[in-house]
């Protein structure tokens, strides 16, 4: 039904969880599958629109047609974000990025010595809220995870962020978020309008999201 939607547009969707290393074995990371993520890449192409997947390191197989872009940390998502931006018509950053990195990557293998070890950690890029700063014709989709007061927190970062739309998803419910195949997602638009969505498969709720995307692109020609 979305086939032709986006024909000619150019699109780039984040996706997976960022690994930030701590040593040569080991990374501070998140539950993030990247299942969401591909979704909304599959879903982009179905539509026509010409997508890039940059993608935090997983084994999931890149949708048809889907230019993937590999990287690990939420630097590289970062920079390889910040490359494209400006050429693009649609950027959805579903990607759980980590807020913070290890200060320090030790050369070799931390070793135990029985004592506590205690880790020093400096915040990263938000790649979202930059976009949302340097945004001119792009449509900017923002996704918001949240384990309490959903609706409050996502409508705050929706405007902190300065995004077109915002995906939020309670994690705490079975059947949404981090690892599952299906979502339960609000989404949230700067006017006010809400729309809850039951719980879909992945591929579904990025389809509507491609529909909500479309109608809006339009809206703005
Ligand atoms: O990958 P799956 O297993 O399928 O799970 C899907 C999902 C739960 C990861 C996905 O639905 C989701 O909610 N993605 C966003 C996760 C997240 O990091 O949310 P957040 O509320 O911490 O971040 C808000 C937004 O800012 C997100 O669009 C995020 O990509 C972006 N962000 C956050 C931090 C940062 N340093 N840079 C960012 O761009």
């Amino acid at each position: 039904a979305t086939s032709g939607l986006l024909a000619g547009k150019k699109a780039l969707v984040t996706a997976g969880g960022t690994q930030e290393p701590l040593d040569p074995v080991r990374y501070l990371g998140n539950r993030s599958s990247g299942r969401m993520g591909f979704a909304v890449a599959e879903a982009l192409r179905e539509a026509g629109a010409e997508t890039i997947l940059v993608s935090a390191p997983n084994e999931l197989p890149t949708p048809p047609g889907v230019r993937r872009i590999a990287v690990m940390t939420a630097e590289e998502m970062h920079a390889a974000v910040m490359d494209e931006f400006a050429h693009m018509d649609i950027v959805v950053k579903a990607a759980a990025v980590a807020d913070y990195r290890p200060l320090a990557n030790a050369e070799q293998k931390i070793k135990k010595d029985g004592s506590s070890l205690t880790l020093e950690l400096v915040p990263t890029p938000d790649i979202l809220a930059e976009c949302g700063k340097k945004k001119e014709r792009q449509f900017l989709v923002g996704f918001a995870a949240e384990t309490e007061k959903l609706y409050e927190h996502a409508q705050a970062k929706m405007q902190r962020k300065n995004v077109d739309m915002l995906v939020a998803n309670d994690v705490t419910k079975p059947g949404a978020g981090f690892g599952s195949p299906t979502n339960i997602v609000s989404l949230l638009f700067p006017n006010g309008k809400k729309i809850d969505l039951p719980q879909m498969n992945k591929l579904d709720v990025a389809r509507r999201l491609v529909q909500e995307i479309a109608e809006r692109l339009s809206e703005k020609e």
